[in-house]
């Protein structure tokens, strides 16, 4: 298999950095300290590099949940590890990799709103337009069409996550 190039490393920097302003300018409306709630794995390089260019203090949590096995999503979601602090009051970010059905980031806001976050915002580094996948997208890195893609976290059945660009399988 072959793994052509969607976004390059370059274009990635470039845009997390915009988007990592954007972020940084819409709370400091608010607040300077904002609690980061990573979706695990597929969001950890998204994540860091986002997090290092935001310009606020952040606290950092994750989540671990999958629904994918190979190349489709099983439909059901599994919880492998929570959030392990408080969010009650506070300005939550959650950090995701790819949206897809909508089906994992759904499940995880329906959670996290019981706890009665101040704020409960979402970040994703990718957002697949196939599907009308009916989660408010607060912010969102690149859109893009009904590829499969790995890399920058991304996987094919645990493969792919360290390459350094967007790819799909060809
Ligand atoms: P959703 O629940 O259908 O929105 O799918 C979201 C999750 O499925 C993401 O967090 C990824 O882990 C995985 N996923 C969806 N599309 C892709 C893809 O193209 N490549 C790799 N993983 C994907
Ligand atoms: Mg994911």
């Amino acid at each position: 298999m072959s793994i052509k190039i969607l976004i390059d490393e370059d274009t990635i920097r470039k845009r997390i950095k915009e988007l990592a302003k954007e972020i940084t300018d819409y709370y400091k409306q608010y607040t300077n300290t904002i609690h980061a709630v990573g979706v695990l794995k597929g969001s950890v390089h998204f994540f860091s590099e986002l997090i290092l260019n935001i310009d606020l203090n952040v606290k950092y949590s994750f989540v671990h949940v999958s629904s994918y096995q190979g190349s489709s999503s099983t439909g059901r979601i599994r919880v492998k590890s929570w959030i392990d602090e408080s969010i009650e009051d506070e300005y939550v970010l959650v950090i995701e990799d790819i949206v897809d059905t909508g089906l994992t980031l759904r499940y995880i806001l329906k959670y996290l709103r019981k706890y009665r976050p101040k704020d409960l915002k979402v970040v994703t580094f990718l957002e697949k337009t196939v599907c009308d996948h009916g989660v408010d997208l607060d912010f969102v890195g690149f859109k893009i069409g009904n590829v499969f893609v790995v890399g920058y976290g991304l996987d094919y059945n645990e493969k792919y996550r360290n390459l350094p660009y967007v790819g799909y399988i060809e």
